[in-house]
């Protein structure tokens, strides 16, 4: 067996198999070129080398540098979104760019690791949260968000769509196996809807609520407690003294089988929203925080959700 590895595609299964080994690769834009004259499209990249996992060889570098070429090339075509290298404390190089509807995302390559604190139980104070679980953010065309994050690598595991136009109304979408990291709703965007913090049990936002109540913090509460009919999750909805929207969230699913069909939900289905039954109240579908430098418009579909009278 050659000490490296060289596949070759001849068919769309023989894509499959090179796309698999190249998942997580690491590209520099600056490493690839466009041959228009040959007809060549070459990317040099930073390979995890897959197929040690498979054969059981454990050595200290995991990657790679490889080279994907593609001949017979017609046509290259390019999102055309700009970006730009940034140093961020912690992480260093880190690529700035946006998505389709102008939301910043950062991408980067690996963050200083910091020992373990999940049993450092005297750290845990107030709600108790233990991670950000996900963003939900306005969109103005669901669909073509889904369409931009799937191309990243992010999977739907539930969605809305409105009956009457087959369009996406919001969709929840993950990397991590859970439920989502990131989800859309259609609206005025792009808009920040809510950040949402993760927290062991339904009993944290009970206590939240009794605290918050009883503390001068009772216009702060927005919506909940309930259970979502989507994603299954025990929920509260909290305004900060800003008007930005956070989420305190708890006991959804796995979705680590990659099997896992999405799941449907019709827009005028009362127990999407939540499972007991009431609705969200007017603010929860119009305000949202707007990203730095961006202008939010009008969503192409106009679909009504159900609103708390
Ligand atoms: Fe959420």
């Amino acid at each position: 067996m050659s000490k490296n590895l060289k596949l070759l595609a001849k068919t769309s299964d023989d894509i499959k198999v090179i796309s698999a080994h190249l998942q997580d690769s690491i590209i520099s834009i600056e490493d690839i070129a466009n041959l228009k004259k040959n007809r060549i499209f070459l990317m040099q990249l930073n390979r995890f080398m897959w197929e040690d996992v498979e054969r059981g060889v454990f050595r200290k570098n995991k990657r790679i540098r490889a080279i994907l070429k593609f001949e017979n090339v017609i046509n290259v075509s390019s999102k055309n979104i700009k970006t730009k290298w940034i140093e961020r404390p912690f992480q260093g190089k880190t690529l700035l760019t946006h998505d389709i509807h102008g939301i910043p995302i950062e991408f980067y390559y690996q963050m200083d690791r910091l020992p373990t604190i999940h049993q450092k139980y005297k750290l845990y104070t107030g709600v108790k949260p233990l991670r950000i679980d996900h963003f939900n953010v306005f969109s103005i065309n669901v669909d073509e968000s889904v369409k931009f994050y799937s191309d990243l690598g992010f999977r739907v595991t539930e969605y809305t769509e409105d009956e009457k136009s087959k369009k996406l109304w919001a969709a929840w979408m993950h990397r991590k196996g859970t439920v989502h990291d990131i989800a859309f709703t259609n609206g005025v965007g792009p808009r920040l809807h809510h950040v949402a913090f993760w927290v062991p049990t339904p009993m944290n936002i009970i206590d939240l609520l009794d605290v918050m109540s009883t503390t001068g913090y009772i216009t702060n509460i927005e919506r909940g407690p309930g259970r979502h009919g989507i994603s299954n999750a025990f929920f509260l909805y909290i305004r900060d003294p800003d008007g930005h929207r956070t989420e305190i969230y708890c006991s959804d699913y796995q979705t680590v089988d990659t099997d896992h069909e999405p799941i449907k939900w019709d827009l005028k289905d009362p127990q999407r929203q939540t499972l007991w039954g009431a609705p969200a109240p007017k603010s929860w579908f119009e305000e949202g925080s707007h990203f730095d430098k961006t202008e939010p418009k009008e969503p192409a579909l106009k679909a009504q959700p159900i609103v708390a009278p």
